[in-house]
């Protein structure tokens, strides 16, 4: 068990580790990406989670994060060692892996699946 101090954090990163994601390199991914935090000594900068299913499976392995509320798709660990490198490091986020932004909702890029409405008509 652990309680972190949050207090320096700029991002947290949450990586789905849920059923689709880890057929799809969901663990490798994972330890990509803690590694290369570890590699730029960023463990106070970037928080990362390890979650279940996130609901956009046809997208594994999903990875996102906040709080600026982007998602990505099909991550593998070279583009986990990207992310941290361009998006949390360097603030370029991966345009073509992302799926969606954040304004006042979720918006998307139309680089991901359409996915089923939950609006009902
Ligand atoms: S298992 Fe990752 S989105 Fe469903």
């Amino acid at each position: 068990m652990s309680t972190w101090d949050l207090s320096t954090v700029r991002h947290h990163v949450l990586i789905c580790n849920g059923g689709s994601c880890m057929k799809k390199l969901g663990d490798e991914t994972t330890l990509a990406i803690r590694d290369e935090i570890a590699q730029h000594k960023a463990e106070g900068l970037i928080h990362t989670t390890r979650t279940r299913c996130n609901g956009r499976c046809e997208d594994a392995c999903v990875v996102t994060v906040y709080p600026q509320g982007i998602w990505y798709k099909e991550m593998t660990p070279e583009l986990g060692r990207r992310l941290v490198r361009e998006h949390l490091l360097e603030g370029k986020p991966l345009e073509d892996q992302m799926i969606y932004s954040y304004e006042t909702s979720f918006v998307p890029t139309g680089k991901g699946r359409a996915g089923v409405s939950r609006i009902k008509q």
